[in-house]
């Protein structure tokens, strides 16, 4: 059905039609001009607006903006791990919860226990609250499974939740999240150098993912992780720089890395080499307040031109948050970034992670009716920290959500 979206006080558009991204330099090109949007056919059909559409939507002091791309979550998982918080904030490093067997091992057992419909279960109602604000494509990853046959099965499962959600969905194998019982860390590689060609055979996953610490895996396991990406034409992804510094990013961008993801600890002397890069610095300041971790020199990534990206990091340990407009307000005020630096990273940028930037992630004509109405400005999405401005949302073309007070402005 053809939508009008009438009157919108703005309607946040990109620079220019058909970029890929928008390195965050160019983000103060973006436009939030008054203005309408018609949908038709499951895609933005035009920014005229159309009397003769049969929905009509009052979007009078409202911005329309493309959907949220969540580009790092670890959905599908399994329960939460709210004990572990509690011993976080009162004083316990994250590190000395996982060697308590807390951290991903408690996630891993949890998943192992948890029957496959219950697995999908919380993940449907996570992908609605999702969906609630503003969310309309995500990222799924494995890195619970902490076996060969677990992994595998963690990347089944995000390919069902992708046929029983609304939003369009991805998926990464984060096969090197935390050493399983049984190897070291070069022993479960090479299992994972065995599982990589099944995955990319069976269309299992888009991208390999690493995590990089001194718990975890070194750069010499990021590198042959990136081989493996290589040799299978799946993207490399990386976790890196959470909690030390480790000179990952170097070591992330020789070989060829998609994102270098998190960054709390970034080294000054990586800053310009990555935001030189086709690489996407995606910040996680989520997970960054959660655990009290520092904070990335994101400004200076902006500066230099980096395809800065936002993500939530949903997951039961670092980063229980699957709100974008939060992730929003959060980075606005910690790194000292514009609402349109922020907005980018959320979106295209984000998209482009995903390799889906062709298709969502912006408003342009031709593009997947991939939007959200917001219930204020643009500006109000930081400034009003932990309120949800989605007022509606659709996904290509089709209307999923409206907001019960903000029912009014639809007329057919
Ligand atoms: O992105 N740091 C590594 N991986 C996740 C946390 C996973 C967990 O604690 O369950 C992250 O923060
Ligand atoms: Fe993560």
């Amino acid at each position: 059905m053809s939508t009008c979206l009438r009157g919108a006080a703005q309607v946040l558009r990109p620079p220019e039609d058909g970029l890929p991204f928008v390195r965050l330099d160019r983000a103060g090109a973006i436009t939030a001009d008054p203005g309408s949007v018609t949908l038709d056919g499951g895609v933005v059909a035009g920014f005229e607006a159309d009397a003769g559409a049969p929905l009509q939507v009052d979007a009078s002091g409202c911005a329309v903006v493309p959907g949220f791309v969540d580009c790092h979550t670890h959905l599908p998982f399994a329960g939460w791990r709210a004990q572990e918080y509690e011993q976080k904030v009162t004083g316990v490093p994250y590190e000395e919860i996982a060697r308590r067997g807390g951290g991903i091992r408690a996630s891993a057992r949890a998943l192992a226990e948890t029957a496959d419909d219950a697995v999908l279960a919380q993940a449907r109602t996570l992908a609605r609250e999702m969906l609630e604000h503003g969310t309309t494509t995500f990222e799924c990853k494995s890195g619970y499974g902490l076996s060969v046959a677990g992994e595998r099965r963690a990347l089944e499962l995000a390919d069902r939740l992708e046929h029983e959600v609304e939003q369009a969905t991805t998926a990464t194998a984060l096969l090197a999240h935390a050493v399983p019982d049984g190897y070291d860390a070069d022993g479960w590689m090479a299992e994972v150098a065995g599982l990589v060609p099944a995955i990319a055979r069976d269309g299992l996953a888009g991208a390999l993912d690493i995590y990089v610490e001194s718990i975890a895996f070194s750069n010499e396991h990021l590198a042959r992780m990136g081989e493996l990406a290589a040799a299978h034409e799946l993207d490399l992804r990386a976790h890196v720089e959470q909690f030390n510094a480790n000179r990952s990013v170097p070591v992330a961008l020789a070989a060829g890395a998609r994102s270098v993801d998190h960054l709390a600890r970034l080294h000054p002397d990586d800053v310009a080499p990555l935001a030189a890069a086709e690489c996407a610095a995606v910040l996680l300041p989520g997970a960054e307040v959660m655990g009290a971790e520092a904070t990335p020199p994101a400004r200076e990534l902006a500066d230099a031109g980096a395809i800065g990206v936002l993500a939530t990091d949903a997951n039961p340990g670092t980063s229980p948050v699957v709100s974008i407009p939060l992730v929003v307000g959060l980075a606005v005020r910690r790194y000292g970034w514009s609402v349109r630096e922020a907005l980018a990273a959320c979106t295209l940028n984000a998209a482009w992670v995903l390799r889906r930037s062709a298709e969502t992630g912006s408003l342009e004509v031709g593009k997947r009716a991939d939007v959200l109405l917001l219930d204020g400005p643009v500006e109000h999405v930081p400034y009003r920290l932990g309120h949800n401005p989605v007022a509606a949302v659709w996904l290509a073309g089709e209307l999923l959500w409206v907001r019960p007070d903000q029912a009014w402005r639809l007329a057919s």
